[in-house]
């Protein structure tokens, strides 16, 4: 017997991510372009690191408040005020080290071991492997893709649940489908589970990646604040933090103590001077955000045109996210053709067959670039594609 024989069943089941496989696989090529990653290629903007870098100078490393300083869940509170409307209390913002650990926060607060959660697939595969890892079974509710791209048949969602069912969990602007949920399908969402007594984990991270709108619909605009909804979120992506692990649960004032508890639990809080680069962040970042999406934008169309003018790939223009998500006529297995990219395009993709039921012909690219990489990206892709 080896000693992993002696793990817990959860952790020796954990599986490894396709995404890394891939990544390792490919990632000392000369030349390769790199689009398998959810992040972009530019660091933290400077505003936000001198910020952070003041508060360490000031000697902001002791331990400090569990669910996060005030000022950060005041700003928490003022930039959903900005965006989404209505008023917020800073009491229902927690600090956490990651949006992955505001899902693993979320999924350990409201599911017991051996509860079901229902999840719209094509999914990121940590969502799954979260769920797995916490003991409970992530149940697939898939989307569709069709002539106008992917859709949600809500009706999939009701059906998928049973009496083990303690969640839905709805992550939109999608990565990687790039699917975004309309305010009719969260309404409809919100209704199933009102009728079912069933929590929502709204993973809500990509919702200023949208490019039809200044966000994307969200929960906050169909939901009463005694609904069990809790958000998942993150400085990531916005703001170029993928590196720094800070995110954030908004969730009614109710849960304060739980979330403080479960804080205290895993990390026990966020360091105070990264904290201080989130404020920095909050507060003086829009700018920043909005040149984020306009880059995300015009990198997005280089990249969606140049496929689509193949004639041989399956994939609509993303309406938010930033990713484009897409199938190569006559590759069927996105995993080993993945590893054929590499080797033939020296691009990096992600293998849709990591991200649950209905990805397994589908490529993953990651378009948050410097505009000319991802068009030569394109043009390796399109010479590839007219080759096989
Ligand atoms: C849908 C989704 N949720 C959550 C996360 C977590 O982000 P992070 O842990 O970097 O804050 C990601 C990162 O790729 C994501 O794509």
């Amino acid at each position: 017997m080896s000693l992993i024989d002696h793990l817990s069943p959860p952790a020796r089941n954990a599986p490894e991510s396709q995404i890394v496989a891939m990544l390792n696989y490919g990632r000392d090529r000369e030349g390769l372009i790199p689009l398998w990653v959810g992040e972009g290629d530019r660091p933290t903007p400077d505003f936000i690191a001198r910020a952070a870098s003041q508060g360490l100078e000031n000697g902001e490393t002791f331990y400090t408040w569990q669910r996060g300083i005030p000022p950060l869940r005041e700003a928490l509170a003022s930039y959903y005020e900005r965006h989404f409307g209505g008023s917020h209390d800073p009491e229902t913002f927690f600090v956490t080290g990651s949006g992955m650990q505001s899902i693993v926060l979320a999924v350990t607060a409201v599911c017991p071991p051996g509860s079901e959660v229902v999840y719209a697939t094509p999914s990121w595969p940590n969502i799954s492997a979260a769920l797995a890892i916490s003991g409970s079974t992530p149940v697939s509710a898939p989307l569709e893709f069709g002539e106008t791209g992917w859709t949600l048949d809500t009706q999939r969602i009701a059906d998928a649940v049973t009496p083990k069912t303690r969640a839905i969990f709805l992550n939109t602007p999608s990565n990687p489908c790039g699917w975004v949920a309309s305010r009719e399908n969260l309404a409809d969402i919100l209704d199933i589970a009102r009728r079912h007594g069933l929590w929502i984990i709204a993973d809500e991270i990509y919702s200023r990646f949208y490019y039809a709108g200044h966000r994307a619909p969200s929960f906050l605009d169909v939901a009463d604040a005694d609904d069990r909804i809790i958000f998942v979120n993150s400085f990531s992506k916005n703001w170029s933090m993928t590196g720094w692990r800070v995110g954030w649960i908004k969730a009614s004032a109710e849960l304060g103590q739980v979330f403080e508890n479960l804080i205290q639990y895993s990390t026990s809080g966020v360091a105070q001077f990264m904290q201080r680069g989130c404020v920095a962040a909050l507060e003086e970042g829009e700018d920043y955000v909005e040149d984020q999406k306009a880059r995300a934008r015009s990198a997005r169309d280089a990249l969606c045109d140049a496929l689509l003018a193949t004639n041989r790939v399956r994939m609509v223009r993303p309406e938010g996210s930033f990713y484009a998500f897409f199938a190569i006529d006559g590759l069927d297995d996105a995993s080993s053709a993945g590893y054929r990219i590499i080797d033939e395009a020296n691009v990096g993709l992600a293998p849709g067959t990591g991200f649950g039921p209905g990805g397994e012909q589908f490529f993953r690219a990651c378009f948050l670039r410097r505009q000319d990489q991802v068009e030569e990206a394109a043009s390796r892709l399109a010479d590839f594609i007219s080759g096989i």
